[in-house]
């Protein structure tokens, strides 16, 4: 196997074989990476799933948007001219970039599953997110997303705890300033020498650029859109990391995660990034109204 150059690419590779085993005929895969940046899960995922699948029909598109502001102007043709380099195959017809507020350029019905790495912290509408993911996903279909929780103690991008927590971006520039004078953030590696400019820009990122949402939100959110959702994958990921360190080769399947996993995740979501599983579970059907009479 190709060696990822994240982690949280190989885990979300392996939710997505774990969730889709048995249920993707043929081998037949296609894959959406919603907010692909600058589309490495992609080039990883296009290396990758084809060893995992020898001989199956792989149909991998990506899409992210021009209007969020939390990447810099130009940033798709390089991810574009990137992944045509790391895959040899030209890209420019299975990337997109397309606004917010866009429906996503995909049939309904289309896609096996749905991705994202470190996005979800980042969507201003989870409706409108997962009402798309529900309606391009098939029956069957599953959506695995990597991302940061409300709930995480120190905030990721800028290494300052609870500065996520506060609402107002005063409070929140004053806990940036805080903490990266008792050394604690990321001010100093950032070699800026002005913390009150800092912690003010810092603080608008955080206002305009990122939306920290709960379990108990996004999982509202998720059954709006009719799709069932689980975190219990969230654990795996850390077991994931200690492998690594542990030199263990990595795995590509996980065990079905059960209600511990789900205690475990409740615990973590504290720590680190969580794992959102989306499932459009069809399976419930009326009974017929007017049963035959039993003779
Ligand atoms: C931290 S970057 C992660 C990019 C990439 N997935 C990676 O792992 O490097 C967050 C990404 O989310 C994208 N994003 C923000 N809102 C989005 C939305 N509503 N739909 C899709 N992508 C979105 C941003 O444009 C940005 O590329």
């Amino acid at each position: 196997m190709p060696a990822a150059l994240s982690l949280t690419h190989q885990h979300i590779l392996a939710v997505v074989e774990s969730e889709l085993a048995g249920r993707s005929p043929g081998g037949r895969l296609s894959l959406l990476d919603a907010g692909c940046g600058d589309g490495l899960l992609l080039g990883y995922l296009a290396r990758a799933l084809p060893i995992l699948r020898p001989g199956a029909e792989l149909d991998l598109h990506g899409f992210d948007v021009g209007d969020h502001g939390v990447q810099q102007a130009g940033y798709f043709d390089r991810t574009i001219a990137d992944l045509d380099a790391a895959t040899g195959v030209s890209w420019r017809e299975r990337l997109a970039l397309i606004s917010e507020r866009d429906p996503w350029p995909y049939a309904d019905a289309s896609l096996d599953a749905v991705v994202s790495n470190q996005v979800l912290e980042h969507v201003a509408d989870h409706g409108r997110f997962f009402a798309e993911t529900a309606r391009v996903l098939r029956p069957g279909g599953v959506s695995v997303h990597l991302f940061p929780l409300g709930h995480v103690a120190v905030e990721p991008h800028l290494h300052v705890p609870f500065a996520h927590w506060f609402g107002g971006s005063d409070a929140i520039a004053d806990a940036i300033r805080w903490s990266n004078r008792l050394g604690i953030g990321r001010f100093r590696a950032a070699a800026e020498t002005d913390l009150d400019r800092y912690a003010r820009a810092h603080a608008d990122f955080l206002v305009r650029f990122t939306n920290y949402r709960t379990m108990a939100t996004l999982i509202a959110e998720a059954k709006r859109a009719k799709l069932h959702a689980t975190f219990r994958y969230t654990p795996h990921y850390y077991t994931a990391k200690l492998r690594a360190m542990a030199g263990k080769p990595a795995r590509y399947r996980y065990a079905v995660p059960g209600a511990l996993h789900g205690l475990a995740a409740m615990a973590l979501r504290y720590v680190s990034s969580a794992t959102l599983v989306l499932r459009k579970d069809e399976s419930y059907s009326l009974p017929a109204l007017h049963p035959e009479p039993v003779p």
